[in-house]
């Protein structure tokens, strides 16, 4: 991909900005017995991750949606897991994507802590570009959506609504994505299901590509309108995670363990990494029990404006990235099986460095960022021994880290 047309994209798409996820409490994840919640800090600057993407020459051989020239098309790929699950798939792939670089004449980069989480973090964030606007909507399905849900007994899509309750959703248009749509369904939900009371209608339920078809259907063609996609920004997390406190979310619901009761817990990765167009879909559906529970507990009528429902959904969504959870039994089992050879944690030099006595490995991209920028040596010695190179399984490189980190905590010779 040319540079310049990366950092148009760049700029046009990414607002993910730094949220420090909490450190929580053994006791406050009661569920997971043995886990610690592990603190990802995510950068200030997402965009920086795009650029280092250009810089680290990723980019001469992976690209982002389209054939790539050498290694695999890292924007089309589904990552399952976490931030720190992509860090170990990038160590996974080091033998083979080290000796593409020989052949390729490219230095092996250096990657500091922060860069390290900075490509985590923009390649999650490109999943959820490509999540958003890269999969576009069916406006043939988005029409049935429209109808069998009951919305064309109360609002027209064209531009004359004179018999319909419901207002003309023709500004519609064009312009919106998704989650506008939802914010505008929810910021009118009380009034709309009065109107859907007094007038038999159900509450309509919205599961998978539904909304975006909706959206699809209500943007397709017009006269006069502007047919191109207008691209908007996904929301930045750490708007998102303030107004998650300052618009009372977290007063009903928690996030691994910690916040507020009467909803679900809203961190759980293998429900809630989805489109955004799903999560939209899912505030809708929870909105009438939710607007209940409100009023119960005498919370007044929250509405969102501007890019507000866009910072939540982007919360909601990279929450489940950056909430990794490390078991700490299983990452000794993890260091005793591949790394013990070689390494102690406060016992003293082996082959490679006492992992307790190093400066610096205090977080767990600084784990993966060192064990990147050392795999040279470490290759070699494995080669030297005929041992393999580990792989980390989804959650491994959580639970390694997870050991390490309370290991060096037990020896503090740093
Ligand atoms: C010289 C070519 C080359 C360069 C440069 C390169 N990669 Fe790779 N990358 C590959 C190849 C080839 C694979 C697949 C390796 C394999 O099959 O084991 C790969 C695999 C990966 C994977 C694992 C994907 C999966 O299947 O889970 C990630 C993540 C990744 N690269 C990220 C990066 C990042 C980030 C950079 C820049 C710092 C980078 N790569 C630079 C060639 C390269
Ligand atoms: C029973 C009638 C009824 C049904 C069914 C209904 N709506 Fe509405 N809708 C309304 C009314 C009334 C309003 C205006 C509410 C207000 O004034 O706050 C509204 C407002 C809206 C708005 C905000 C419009 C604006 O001007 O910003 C959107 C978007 C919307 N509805 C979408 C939908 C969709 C999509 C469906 C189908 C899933 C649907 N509605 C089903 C009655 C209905
Ligand atoms: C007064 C309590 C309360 C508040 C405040 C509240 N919620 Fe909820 N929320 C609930 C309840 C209860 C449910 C489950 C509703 C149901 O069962 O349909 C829910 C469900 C959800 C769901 C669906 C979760 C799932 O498991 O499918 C999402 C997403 C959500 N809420 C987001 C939010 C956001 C964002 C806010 C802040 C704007 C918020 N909630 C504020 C009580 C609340
Ligand atoms: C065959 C021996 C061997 C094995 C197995 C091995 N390492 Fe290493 N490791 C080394 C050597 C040698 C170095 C120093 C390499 C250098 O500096 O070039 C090193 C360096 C490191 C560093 C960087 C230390 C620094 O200076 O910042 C980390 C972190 C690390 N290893 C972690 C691990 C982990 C985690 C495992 C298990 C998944 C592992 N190593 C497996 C030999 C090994």
């Amino acid at each position: 991909m040319q540079k310049g047309r990366w950092l148009r994209f760049a700029a046009l798409v990414l607002a993910v900005a730094a949220w420090p996820v909490a450190v929580a409490s053994r006791a406050a994840i009661g569920d997971q017995a043995g886990s610690v919640v592990l603190s990802v800090e995510l950068p200030d600057q997402p965009t920086a991750g795009a650029r280092l993407f250009v810089q680290k020459n990723c980019v001469k051989c992976h690209s982002l949606g389209q054939p790539s020239p050498v290694g695999p098309d890292l924007g089309r790929m589904l990552f399952s897991g976490t931030m720190l699950d992509l860090a170990g798939a990038f160590w996974n792939h080091a033998p083979v994507m080290r000796e593409k670089m020989r052949d390729m004449k490219i230095q092996p980069p250096t990657i500091s802590s922060g860069e390290m989480a900075d490509l985590a973090a923009f390649l999650t964030a490109y999943r959820y570009y490509l999540t958003e606007i890269g999969k576009p909507g069916n406006a043939t399905a988005g029409a049935r959506v429209f109808a069998v849900k009951g919305c064309v007994r109360c609002h027209d899509e064209s531009s004359t609504n004179w018999f319909k309750v419901g207002p003309g959703l023709q500004r519609y248009r064009g312009r919106f994505s998704s989650i506008f749509l939802a914010q505008a369904m929810w910021n009118h939900g009380p009034e709309m299901a009065r109107a859907m009371r007094a007038s038999g209608v159900p509450w309509p339920q919205f599961s998978g590509q539904e909304m975006n078809d909706l959206l699809a259907y209500l943007q397709a063609d017009s006269v006069g309108t502007n047919r191109e996609r207008v691209y908007f920004e996904p929301g930045s997390p750490r708007r998102g995670r303030d107004l998650f406190a300052s618009k009372q979310c977290r007063t009903c619901h928690s996030i691994a363990g910690i916040g507020g009761h009467g909803g679900p817990d809203l961190a759980r990765p293998q429900e809630l990494v989805r489109s955004v167009s799903e999560i939209a879909g899912l505030m809708w559906n929870h909105s009438q029990a939710m607007i209940a529970e409100f009023q119960r507990r005498g919370i007044p009528r929250v509405t969102f404006s501007g890019p507000e429902m866009a910072d939540i959904i982007a919360y909601l969504y990279f929450l489940n990235y950056a909430t990794v959870r490390g078991t700490p039994a299983h990452g000794k089992e993890i260091f005793d099986r591949n790394c013990g050879v070689c390494h102690s944690i406060g016992g003293g030099a082996r082959v490679g460095p006492d992992l307790a006595a190093l400066p610096g490995l205090d977080e767990p991209f600084a784990v993966l960022s060192a064990m990147w920028n050392h795999a040279a040596g470490m290759e070699q010695q494995m080669r030297a021994r005929a041992q393999t190179w580990p792989r980390f399984a989804p959650g491994d490189s959580a639970d390694l880290v997870a050991y390490l980190l309370a290991e060096r905590a037990k020896h503090p010779t740093h």
